[in-house]
């Protein structure tokens, strides 16, 4: 049975179906602290599968002890973490600790109960400003925010928990920017409040629950001037999991992945992409750069390629049609 922390989440769900369709036996544990139950409710209606559902803390070491006694756990993809870059810089203790600490618990938790395989998310963020692109695994970790550094923090900890337990065996990936939802339209990405990210914040202009899109600065050095990410489609980043997740029962793993496409995308291209795909209009202003963020970002996936057969399927009209789809028809998310 697979243990999938933060499974309620954005790309938890998503991967859950890919789970579950491929007969995995599951249980979730989340606090539901950025996510709601319905998102369960609906990967059992997506796929017909049940799953098991734990409502708790990775902070929790007596609710965690309990899980591991409850089911018999022999692998575990852990998504669960705080993720707003603003917000980490305003309450660095609440990361650490919910993001470090959290990975710690569970980690220990492992150890003690002998589960030995793993999935880390952790994020492209770990490079912070490239050297150059597109960005291999080896190149230089230099995150620039507190988030990115709980997930360097979180990496180097697994990497010394290898060293010292040899038949622990874990997959770390390095996720660039996941957008898309699943195409039923049923899940997607649900964010509290006015969206941090550039495709939730489009399609809520889309669908007229905003006035218009703020572009941070397009005085960049790049195609139009404005920021340049690597967008994956959510779905293919979810099967990405499982790929990774077959790998670490293949073998004693130390696997370090980024999974991206290759391509960049600038901000004007992505709002071009998604009014022709929604067929509406997106209004925008060019504004002042936002602090912290980079120019250009996109991965060089050749590693999860070869070494795991990942490879992208969806391209950006797939991922701007399904982002729009999920919007579309959840205008309040799962509020609704
Ligand atoms: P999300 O917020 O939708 O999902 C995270 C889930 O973890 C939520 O359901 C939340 O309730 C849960 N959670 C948080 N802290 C918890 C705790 N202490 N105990 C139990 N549950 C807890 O985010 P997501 O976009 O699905 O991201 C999943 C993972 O991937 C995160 O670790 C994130 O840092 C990482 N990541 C995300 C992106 C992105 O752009 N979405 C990019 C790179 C990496
Ligand atoms: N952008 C806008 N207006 C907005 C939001 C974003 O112009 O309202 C621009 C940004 O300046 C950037 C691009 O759109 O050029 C993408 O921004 P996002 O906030 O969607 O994504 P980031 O690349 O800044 O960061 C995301 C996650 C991080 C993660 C990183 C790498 O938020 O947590 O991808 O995986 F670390």
């Amino acid at each position: 049975m697979i243990l999938v922390t933060g499974g309620a989440g954005y790309i938890g769900s998503h991967t859950l179906v890919e789970l579950l369709q491929a007969d995995h036996e599951v249980v979730v544990l989340d606090n539901l602290s950025n996510s709601s139950e319905e998102s369960l409710r609906r990967v059992m209606e997506i796929t017909g599968r049940r799953l098991e559902f734990v409502k708790a803390d990775l902070l929790d070491v007596d609710a965690l002890e309990q899980v591991f006694n409850s089911y018999p756990i022999d692998s575990v993809i852990h998504f669960a973490g705080k993720k707003a870059v603003g917000e980490s810089v305003a309450e660095p203790l609440l990361y650490y600790e919910n993001n470090v600490c959290g990975t710690l618990n569970l980690l220990k938790a492992m150890r003690k109960h002998q589960v030995k395989r793993m999935v880390f998310s952790s994020s492209a963020t770990v490079y912070g400003d490239p050297v150059s692109v597109p960005i291999q695994e080896t190149a230089a970790l230099q995150p620039t925010n507190p988030y990115g550094r709980t997930k360097l923090m979180i990496e180097q900890m697994l990497i010394d928990l290898k060293g010292s337990w040899e038949n622990f065996s874990v997959a770390i990936l390095r996720y660039f920017n996941p957008i898309g939802a699943h195409t039923s339209g049923r899940i997607g990405e649900d964010p509290a409040g006015i969206p941090n990210n550039l495709l939730p914040f489009v399609a809520q202009v889309a669908v007229g629950k905003r006035e218009k899109l703020s572009v941070f600065g397009d005085d960049y050095a790049t195609v139009d001037g404005t920021g340049v990410r690597d967008y994956i489609h959510v779905v293919d980043l979810a099967k990405g999991h499982l790929l990774a997740l077959g790998k670490t029962g293949e073998e004693n793993l130390l696997g370090i992945y980024n999974l991206g496409t290759g391509n960049g995308y600038s901000v004007l291209q992505i709002v071009h992409a998604f009014e022709e795909a929604s067929d509406s209009k997106v209004p925008y202003e060019i504004v002042e750069r936002r602090p912290g963020d980079i120019a250009v970002c996109y991965a060089d996936s050749g590693r999860a390629s070869k070494e795991l057969g990942f490879a992208v399927e969806k391209g950006l009209t797939e991922m701007c049609q399904d982002t729009w789809r999920w919007q579309k028809n959840n205008p309040e998310g799962y509020g609704v």
